[in-house]
């Protein structure tokens, strides 16, 4: 049994872990914020910068290779993708200030997860937004949860957090990106169209960043871009050195269709919520 004093002793250790943890939490996002401020008042915004804009494990990742071989010689000689293709909210939360991504040659390419509505109305930037499946988007979260962040999470708790509810809500962001109210100058890229008709979808790409991709070219970013070469070189890719994290599920399956594994109830309330309006957005998007 468990003396009185005891158990009460527990109880306020345990509130006081919860309340410095609180505390601590508030205090590193405030210092994150005074970061990105001071990261934005050096960073310099090129017309030229291409921005990815994807929800969560929609092939942020794959289309950071595909653009990175495109614009160069595709040079494997980085410790991680993220020096040649930032992810630049992720950057500007850091504590090394705008000037390495200052000097980087262009057209850079920025990793963006932000809401439409985080973007100037008046940018000139040239946006490849990568669509993929909702369902495979939440199975893909799941895995990536699970071994990144909390290995007790489960596909209902996903679920729920980010598709039937949240801020950061899949069918939201999505709508907003499709709808495109400000007229951005964005490309649709569907990560199905990317797996089935690969050389295809590249040569659109090329053209919408007037980029000319010749044959070699084009052999090369298919051999470097491929799953079996990203997986391969899988340390260049996907969360940065922290001893408890798993690397070798950053690029996991890369499989279409995963997003069966929900239950029919899911399945069900993800057809009621992505409606009619998100059909046909997306058939407008050439998404379907
Ligand atoms: P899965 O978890 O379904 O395998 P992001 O980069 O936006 O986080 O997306 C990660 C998802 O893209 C993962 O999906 C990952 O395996 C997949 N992916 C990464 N590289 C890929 C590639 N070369 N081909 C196909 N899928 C790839």
């Amino acid at each position: 049994m468990v003396p009185f004093f005891m158990s009460l002793q527990s109880t306020i250790l345990k509130g006081l872990e919860s309340f410095l943890s609180k505390r601590i939490e508030n205090f590193i996002r405030a210092r994150t914020r005074v970061r990105e401020a001071l990261f934005f008042q050096t960073f310099e915004a090129r017309d030229t910068d291409v921005y990815i804009s994807t929800f969560l494990k929609s092939g942020t990742t794959w289309m950071q290779m595909i653009l990175y071989q495109m614009f160069t010689h595709g040079n494997m000689d980085f410790e991680h993708i993220y020096e040649v293709s930032p992810w630049l909210i992720n950057e500007a939360g850091g504590k090394d200030g705008a000037e390495r991504i200052n000097k980087l040659n262009n057209p850079r390419i920025f990793k963006a997860h932000e809401p439409y509505e985080e973007f100037d109305p008046k940018n000139k930037n040239k946006f490849i937004h990568v669509y993929r499946d909702g369902k495979d988007v939440a199975v893909s979260l799941y895995h990536h949860r699970k071994n990144y962040k909390d290995p007790n999470e489960t596909l209902d708790q996903i679920f729920e957090s980010y598709f039937t509810g949240g801020t950061y809500n899949w069918f939201t962001y999505t709508k907003q990106w499709l709808e495109n109210k400000d007229r951005f100058n964005i490309l649709y890229v569907n990560y199905a169209d990317l797996k089935n008709n690969f050389e295809e979808t590249i040569l659109d790409i090329a053209r919408f960043l007037e980029v000319n991709v010749d044959e070699e070219t084009l052999t090369r970013i298919k051999e470097r871009s491929s799953f079996e070469f990203m997986k391969a070189n899988e340390t260049k890719f996907g969360e940065q050195a922290q001893a408890q994290k798993i690397y070798n599920q950053f690029i996991r399956k890369g499989n279409l269709g995963d997003g069966e594994q929900l239950s029919e109830i899911q399945k069900k309330a993800f057809s009621v919520i992505y409606g009619k309006e998100l059909l046909n957005l997306t058939k407008q998007r050439r998404l379907h």
